[in-house]
């Protein structure tokens, strides 16, 4: 059996901030945030949340799919801001589509979420366990940011993303798939939860935000994604030269570029949102797969990387033909 991407679709806030924007909240400037990462704006949430929003990207997809929420058997949904501990996303999803017979389950692989969540889907789906699935990579970082912090508050925006996957006859689909994870080097990215609170030991810790050491997250990236991709590739039996797109987790420009460069690819195989969107973490590869499908540049037999990197250390490359 193979697995194939049927429908995409994506939701971000109303809410656009731009860089200039932010520089009448804090000490930045346009100029800085644009030359070092490439971004220009970001949606921020405001009367949306994380389930509204993936809400939203699981009914375009699903619409687009051309199946009604009834037909879904599972759902996955990656986030690192769902809006509850209990219950978790997927079912709250499950609830406002009325995918009455699916199985519901979140996973958190940060940035990397959304090609996790498509992996352990296609488990499902190739085993013939399951026929639709829909994943979801949705967030509202901007609730775990610190706005004190201009060097990390910057980056990141709001949105969501989703795809319905099935198992198929027909020929293509995911064609292989890489992942890995170094946890000895997670705290590099990093927000704590709430610490141990009960009886026996009292803790009035502030709440914690986002924390990063911004320098040893792009010599991280610019090394493993573009082995990952790589890896992904040889083991579908292509060449670099094969691969139509790269869909990347959008984090900063000049990764892109880097990865781009290793590769020995034009950019023009690399498209970006992260001008308009900042980085989404789990958000950020279903967002600009939908943006891409929706500009028209993906064909029947486009061969496409998507791959995501990020916190955890967490990292995943996974190549498709459409
Ligand atoms: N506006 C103006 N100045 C700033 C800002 C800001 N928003 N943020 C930091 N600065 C200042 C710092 O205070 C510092 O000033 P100082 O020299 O007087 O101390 C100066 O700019 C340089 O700071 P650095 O942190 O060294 O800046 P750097 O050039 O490394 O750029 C950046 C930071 C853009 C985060 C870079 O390290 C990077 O691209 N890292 C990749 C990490 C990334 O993209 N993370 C996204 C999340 S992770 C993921 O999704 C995989």
């Amino acid at each position: 059996m193979n697995v194939k991407i049927k429908g995409t679709g994506s939701a971000v806030p109303k809410k656009c901030v731009t860089n200039d924007d932010l520089s009448m909240l804090m000490d930045t400037s346009d100029e800085w945030i644009r030359s070092r990462t490439g971004i220009e704006s970001r949606h921020l949430a405001v009367e949306e949340t994380t389930t509204s929003l993936a809400t939203e990207a699981a009914k375009r997809a699903l619409a687009d799919a051309g199946i009604t929420a009834d037909e879904l058997d599972l759902i996955i949904a990656a986030t690192v801001t769902p809006d509850r501990f209990l219950p978790n996303l997927a079912c709250e999803v499950q609830r406002e589509i009325g995918a009455q017979h699916a199985v519901a389950f979140d996973i958190n692989a940060a940035c990397s979420g959304f090609l996790f969540g498509l992996g352990t889907a296609a488990m499902y789906l190739t085993n013939g366990v399951y026929q639709n699935a829909l994943v979801i990579g949705a967030e509202t970082l901007s609730k775990i940011m610190d706005w004190n912090d201009r060097s990390t508050c910057v980056l990141f925006g709001d949105g969501a993303g989703a795809a319905v996957v099935s198992a198929e006859q027909e020929k293509g689909g995911i064609l292989s798939m890489v992942q890995g994870s170094d946890g000895a080097r997670g705290m590099v990215l990093n927000c704590d939860n709430r610490p141990v609170n009960n009886p026996y030991i009292k803790n009035d810790t502030a709440l914690a935000y986002v924390s990063m050491d911004g320098q040893a997250v792009y010599k991280f990236a610019v090394r493993t994604v573009p082995e990952s991709i790589e890896a992904a590739v040889k083991k579908a039996g292509l060449t670099i030269e094969d691969i139509d797109l790269f869909v990347l987790h959008q984090a900063n420009y000049r990764i892109i570029e880097s990865v781009a460069k290793r590769l020995h690819q034009p950019m023009e195989k690399f498209p970006t949102n992260l001008q308009e969107f900042g980085n989404i973490s789990a958000a950020s590869v279903p967002i600009l797969l939908d943006n891409v499908k929706n500009r028209g540049m993906i064909r029947t037999g486009s061969r496409i990387v998507l791959a995501g990197f990020g916190a955890g250390l967490t990292w995943g490359a996974m190549v498709l033909e459409w």
